[in-house]
């Protein structure tokens, strides 16, 4: 029977700064709409290609087992995890948020010894703690770490642990879902062995696809495996015979996401990298320049500060839900809430890709203060706006 009284598909416009999916440019989404092609058309073959050379400078390196996973970015993470560790491993994972909390489900999952080294939430983990750990550990193999910790706004800097990792022959294994293509990650200059993201971050592709890249050192570990690896459907070993020169199937690509990750490459390729790095540290300062006039305390410390994700605290007596109801319905604006120990005492914003513009800066100053206003806050009128103006003038 035909199933009747179902509107047709009609999504509201949102401006979307939350922790992701961030807007996505309409090209990419256009990029969705062209006709399938088959997953071994030599048409699609070829865009496979260019898919990976993009990303290889996205990523930073020229590692050949660069690709993208058929899922989001957890499952990037699960793909790192499972390749290059096997049951009894030593693993180090640093955790000061949700995402390196994950991790070690992951690693415990995998049947390794789990070493976590820790630090506070919205600050960096200190290297001297990776240090230490791994002098106690016996024979650590991987070491890993979040580069944009997306539940506290931090930004680790990567160098030092990616070196003290190699130094003690350890893999460095970092999380770049949040990071990739709106801060450096420089996978070959940083020396990090394996790093994973998502699409839907400052790439501003529709969430889907998990970017992957192995090094050199990385694809020894997983060749000199003595087990299976856990996963069939994340094996990286059969995975690249579908990505690189034999083209086995594996399973059948998500043609229409490729397209669109393509496209959003193309478009991080055309604005250039350090351009688009400058755009996100640019409009995240006026950002905090304006939650800062409007008595928004920020959570991550100055200089540790993700650009493209923004976590600043809701004031006592502000109903967190009611003012994202509020924002969502009356101003079309996602931002999201806290997550974890921030849960209903952060918000999260994020310029990400596509979403990070000054229009989005000033357009949410804008919501927030009548919110937080008709919530009781005192807040001089424009406050927020013409604090961001003011450091788009001077302080840019
Ligand atoms: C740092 C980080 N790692 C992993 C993930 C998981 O990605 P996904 O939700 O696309 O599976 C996220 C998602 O927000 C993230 O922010």
């Amino acid at each position: 029977m035909a199933a009747h009284g179902y509107s047709e598909l009609n999504p509201s416009r949102r401006l979307l700064m939350g922790p992701g999916p961030s807007d996505a440019h309409p090209r990419v989404l256009r990029a969705m709409t062209t006709p399938l092609l088959g997953h071994l058309d030599p048409e699609f073959l070829e865009l496979m290609e260019e898919s990976k050379t993009l990303l290889r400078s996205a990523f930073g390196t020229a590692n050949d087992l660069t690709i993208p996973i058929s899922a989001t970015g957890s499952a990037g993470m699960e793909a790192a995890f499972v390749n290059v560790v096997e049951p009894g491993d030593d693993v180090i994972v640093c955790v000061n948020g949700v995402f390196g909390q994950r991790m070690s489900d992951i690693v415990g999952r995998c049947g390794a010894n789990l070493t976590r080294v820790e630090a506070d939430w919205g600050a960096t983990v200190a290297a001297e703690d990776v240090a230490a750990a791994l002098k106690a550990v016996k024979n650590p193999k991987v070491v890993a770490i979040v580069h944009a910790e997306t539940s506290t706004g931090v930004l680790q800097p990567l160098g030092d642990i990616a070196a003290l990792a190699r130094d003690h022959g350890a893999l460095s294994l970092v999380d770049a879902v949040t990071s990739l293509a709106g801060a450096p990650v420089d996978v070959d200059a940083t020396g990090i062995d394996v790093a994973y993201s998502g699409t839907q971050k400052c790439l501003s592709c529709p969430p889907g696809l998990s970017p992957i890249t192995f090094s050199a050192r990385a694809l020894e570990v997983i060749q000199a495996r003595k087990t299976k690896v856990q996963s069939w459907y994340l094996d990286m070993s059969m995975i690249a015979r579908y990505w690189g020169e034999e083209r086995v199937y594996h399973h059948t690509a998500p043609i229409s996401m490729v397209y669109a990750f393509r496209e959003a490459l193309r478009l991080v390729d055309e604005e250039g990298l350090e351009a688009r790095f400058e755009r996100h540290r640019l409009h995240s300062a006026a950002l905090a320049a304006g939650l800062e006039a409007l008595g928004l305390g920020l959570g991550a410390e100055a200089g540790n500060r993700a650009p493209m994700l923004t976590l600043t605290s809701i004031p006592d007596g502000v109903d967190d839900g009611a003012v994202r109801r509020r924002l969502l319905s009356e101003f079309n604006l996602e931002i999201g809430g806290g997550l974890g120990v921030f849960a209903g005492k952060m918000w999260r914003i994020g310029l990400m890709g596509e979403s990070c513009r000054r229009s989005s800066v000033l357009t949410c100053l804008d919501a927030l203060e009548t919110c937080l206003r008709d919530e009781g806050q005192s807040i001089g009128a424009g406050a927020g706006v013409s604090a961001a103006l003011g450091y788009y003038a001077d302080g840019a």
